[in-house]
């Protein structure tokens, strides 16, 4: 076994082929690679962060982290999210994804990170690692059923970057927590594979947007901005075309579950911002620990693992 290492961009065929072999065709998906649904993770300025093990000339294991900086109230909070952690199924339980992770997050505070983030069905890999499982604030809402269309007010179109993004960024912006996205990354992570985004326009002017998660890795209505009824608006338009649908709803937009109720619309408490499994943490910068942020912490939907 050789000790971890960053990969090289030549390395990426051979990883992609792991990564979607697991993630993907083992879960009977074929209309998705992870190297289109982590562009921002796979960019040549992050494959030092994407570290593997390779035994006999083979890359049998991979962990990566992506650095990003959520904003909350005005403080900059480096968060590392941690993404593809994956061994080879005949090199499993040999400790290598542990020797990852421990590698990587050795490095997470020289890049910034204050805190690690993940979601996982395998809590126990990550709990011997120091990570910890926690509650996300907000609520699950689940139905179909629409306002009738009597108080429609917005014109509703397809994300079109050259028109829309400077305005969906601003939005994004406008409440926190959000996660800091430069526009170049705003441009990737609006228009990733199955992620289809709404933006609801008034006066031609877009005052809020709905990302409509359709990716077995992203799946539900997981990110939006704008004021709570306009995304209402949004959330009805993807309902009656597509029937029920699933709305995370965060403390930012708290509104949106009492809106979603009166539709008769089923509320239940969020566990994780991804909606589902576990979300864990790993508390770097121990002057966080005390400070309220770690309760009121979730994660938008188009920075999800
Ligand atoms: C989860 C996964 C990455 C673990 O990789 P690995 O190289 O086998 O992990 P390690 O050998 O380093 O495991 C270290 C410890 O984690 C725990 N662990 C690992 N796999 C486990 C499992 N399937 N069930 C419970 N605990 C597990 C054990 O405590 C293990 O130590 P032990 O073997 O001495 O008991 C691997 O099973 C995998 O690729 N699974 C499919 C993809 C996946 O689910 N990834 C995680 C998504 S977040």
């Amino acid at each position: 076994m050789t000790a971890p290492r960053p990969v090289a961009p030549d390395d990426l065929p051979q990883i992609i082929d792991l990564l979607d072999t697991i993630f993907r065709r083992e879960k009977g998906i074929n209309d998705q690679s992870v190297l289109t649904d982590f562009p921002l993770l796979f960019a040549e300025e992050n494959l030092r962060n994407c570290r593997v093990i390779e035994r006999d000339g083979r890359i049998v294991s991979h962990a990566a982290v992506w650095p990003r900086t959520f904003d909350f109230k005005g403080q900059a909070i480096g968060v590392g999210i941690i993404v593809l952690v994956a061994t080879e199924t005949g090199s499993r339980r040999q400790g290598l994804a542990a020797e990852l992770m421990r590698d990587l997050q050795a490095a997470m505070p020289g890049l910034g990170c204050q805190l690690g983030l993940l979601w996982t069905g395998m809590p126990e890999f990550y709990q011997t690692l120091g990570w910890k499982t926690v509650d996300t604030p907000g609520w699950i809402a689940s139905g179909s059923n629409t306002n009738g269309d009597g108080d429609r007010r917005l014109h509703v179109v397809d994300f079109d970057p050259s028109r829309h993004l400077d305005s969906v960024d601003r939005l994004h912006r406008s409440h926190s927590p959000h996660s800091r996205r430069t526009l170049h990354e705003s441009a990737h992570l609006l228009t990733l594979p199955k992620c289809p985004v709404l933006v609801g326009e008034a006066d031609g002017v877009a005052v809020a947007y709905l990302v409509d998660g359709r990716a077995i890795n992203k799946r539900g209505l997981i990110e939006y901005a704008g004021n709570a009824h306009d995304i209402w608006e949004l959330v009805q338009h993807v309902a009656s075309s597509r029937g029920p649908q699933r709305l995370l709803v965060f403390p930012t937009h708290a509104e949106l579950a009492g809106i979603a109720r009166e539709a008769d619309w089923s509320i239940e408490p969020l566990r994780s911002s991804k909606g589902t499994g576990d979300e864990m943490l790993l508390v770097l910068d121990e002057t966080l620990a005390n400070s309220g942020l770690l309760e009121q912490f979730f994660c938008w939907g188009l920075d999800l693992a």
